[in-house]
């Protein structure tokens, strides 16, 4: 999940993938480098920079220690083999300084080839995996780089983009193997990246690199291969974000920037999938509903809270039985599927291993497989067999939010569309929902509304080191997102539990230290919510509720109400996690903490 940028053009290299890696920086930022090629000089080397810490640090010793050249490689590092420090950082050289490397993803037998490696006399100065590749690649070097990177490719087993350049040649070769990679083709210049944001200032012509795929990249040209050799055609792809949906837009955070579009992003979502009336809803999935007598739901951290809402949506308007489980567990337990099951996996990035491996086992199995997904043309995106996009457009921070909205609202338009298929989901009710779900972008407008009383409560308990969120039925994920959003990036422990399981063992820990969230809009299950709110009083525990503003009975138990629009019931998670996402981000803030790139976090999870 590090950053990749490669340069091979007209301009100064550096500037180029400063400019790139400074666009990917939420991907990894423990350490980073470039190394640039005088393209090749008879005798000459590659140079470079790489130093510890974020990237402000290579770029302060960039300015120190300037590199000038036309092609080059960088990377930001997000640590996995060995700790983040100078040496460990990327880009990896041969002691002659002819070839550097640049890897993202893992060499899953690099103990074994480094042992090889070593007793052939190679002397290795890191602790990466990735340093095997210099070394590999320099065994099979004759002369030609493309040949030997080819055969060492051959030995290596892992999931990986790679790319390397050779102080002889001038060509930046690039290949991958599970781990995401996109070509930039421009104007006399070429360009390769771990992600499409790294190339929009200066191209909107991609070719996203399939498994198995490698890349020669010159100035001119770039010829796509296999790791055969035979010639390959890949689809080019025009890329229509705009550069400035990439940028703050004026908020300190891209993470508040991000809050703020949700009512945006949900408009984006429902786009022109509401007909008949207000009564139905369309989405392009070859996916035949009748043919399907189980969901199986699979996906990571927020991805897999938006999951267990989808449980709820799809039980109860579609009638099938849904399980949920989270990706890194899926496929090491077996999972029972066949060709009736619908495994639904969803994924903000589309490049999550655990997700992509989980989808793939699935399909082993024959299941019939739905991704929920935002970024197109991500890895998820090519193996799955139909692709319901949340169209969120880019998500920065790394704590995710208008993703997870996203996610939840796309799985209630699954719902709806499952039920009518299904015939479970009656006119009226489908009306009902559907009406609720249009209102939704004005409700998060005012529930956003709530920042400044929110911010008030931020400031009361930032101080204190745990948290306790409760919420139950279709709120339940709500209280655990809430939970996690509030971990990630204040740093504060925080626990959620369906509210009914309080009295089984976490009422022992309230005390007037534990400022417990409890989400108390309108349910079915209202009273008793109130009801458990009131023995969390009795022991002296700080409630703070989310409630309806009609609600006035709350505020005779609740310490504090932070009001949210009241809705439908099943809709009611689209609005209620504004409170959440707020309260996390006015704690981190009021804490001085880094709210975009929390510590130990990365945007994208690609490695085990
Ligand atoms: O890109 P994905 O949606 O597959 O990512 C899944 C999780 O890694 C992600 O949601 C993570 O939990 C976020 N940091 C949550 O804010």
């Amino acid at each position: 999940m590090c950053g990749i940028v490669g340069y091979v053009g007209h301009r100064q290299a550096a500037d180029v993938i400063v400019d790139g890696l400074t666009r990917l920086e939420y991907r990894g930022y423990d350490s980073a480098g470039v190394v640039i090629s005088p393209r090749g000089e008879a005798a000459s080397k590659l140079d470079v920079v790489k130093r510890a810490g974020k990237l402000s640090v290579l770029k302060d010793a960039l300015v120190t220690s300037p590199l000038q050249g036309t092609l080059g490689l960088g990377h930001t590092r997000w640590a996995t083999h060995g700790k983040p420090n100078d040496v460990n950082a990327h880009p990896h050289l041969s002691e002659d300084y002819k070839l550097g490397i640049i890897h993202n993803g893992i060499i899953e037998n690099y103990l074994e080839l480094k042992q090889e490696l070593l007793a052939k006399g190679h002397v290795f100065l890191s602790e990466t995996d990735t340093e095997v590749m210099v070394h590999l690649i320099e065994e099979h070097y004759r002369g030609d780089i493309v040949e030997a990177v080819r055969n060492a490719l051959k030995q290596v087993t892992g999931a990986y983009a790679l790319v390397v350049s050779h102080a002889d040649h001038d060509v930046i070769v690039a290949a991958r193997a599970t781990s995401p990679m996109v070509l930039g083709l421009g104007d006399n210049e070429n360009f390769v990246a771990s992600d499409v944001p790294a190339l929009l200032p200066y191209t909107r012509e991609v070719i996203f690199l399939h498994d198995g795929d490698m890349a020669l990249i010159t100035q001119e040209k770039i010829t796509l291969t296999d790791f055969d050799g035979n010639a390959i055609e890949r689809e080019v792809s025009t890329i229509d974000w705009d550069a400035e949906a990439a940028e703050k837009a004026g908020f300190p955070h891209y993470m508040l920037k991000e809050i703020y579009e949700q009512p945006t992003v949900l408009q984006n979502t429902f786009g022109g999938r509401f007909v008949g009336n207000g009564t139905d809803v369309q989405l392009d999935l070859k996916l035949d509903p009748m043919r399907v007598n189980r969901v199986v739901i699979t996906a990571c951290g927020t991805a897999y809270y938006s999951g267990m809402v989808g449980e709820y949506l799809i039980e109860r308007m579609a009638r099938l039985p849904v399980e949920v489980e989270v990706a890194s567990e899926f496929r090491y337990r077996q999972p029972v599927l066949d060709a009736n099951t619908l495994c639904i996996v969803v994924s903000q990035s589309g490049e999550t291993i655990d997700t992509l491996e989980a989808l793939r086992e699935a399909k082993r199995q024959g299941a019939k497989t739905l991704a929920i997904l935002n970024v197109k043309g991500s890895s998820i995106s090519r193996e799955v067999d139909d692709s319901l996009y949340i169209h969120a457009g880019p998500e920065i921070g790394v704590a995710s939010t208008k993703a997870y909205m996203a996610m939840v609202a796309a799985f209630e338009l699954l719902a709806v569309w499952l039920g009518r298929a299904r015939g479970t989901l009656p006119d009226s009710e489908a009306a009902e929902i559907i009406k609720a779900l249009r209102a939704t972008p004005h409700m998060v407008e005012d529930a956003i509304k709530e920042r400044h009383h929110i911010a008030e409560i931020a400031e009361a308990f930032k101080g204190f080191s745990d948290y306790l969120f409760l919420g139950r039925g279709i709120n339940f994920p709500t209280a655990l997102e809430g939970a996690l959003k509030l971990k990630e990036i204040s740093y504060i422990h925080a626990e959620a539990y369906a509210t009914g399981e309080m009295k089984h063992g976490p009422i022992a820990l309230i005390d007037d230290q534990m400022p417990v969230v409890c989400v108390a809009t309108a349910s079915e299950l209202y009273e008793k919510t109130v009801s458990n709110i009131q023995e969390v009083k009795a022991r002296d525990g700080i409630v703070i509720a989310l409630a309806n503003p009609e609600d006035e009975q709350i505020k005779a138990h609740a310490d504090y109400v932070i009001k949210v629009p009241q809705t439908h019931e099943l809709v009611s998670p689209v609005i209620n996690v504004v409170a959440m996402q707020l309260l996390a981000y006015e704690t981190a803030h009021r804490l001085g903490l880094d709210v975009d790139q929390p510590r130990n976090l990365a945007k994208s999870v690609t490695v085990e």
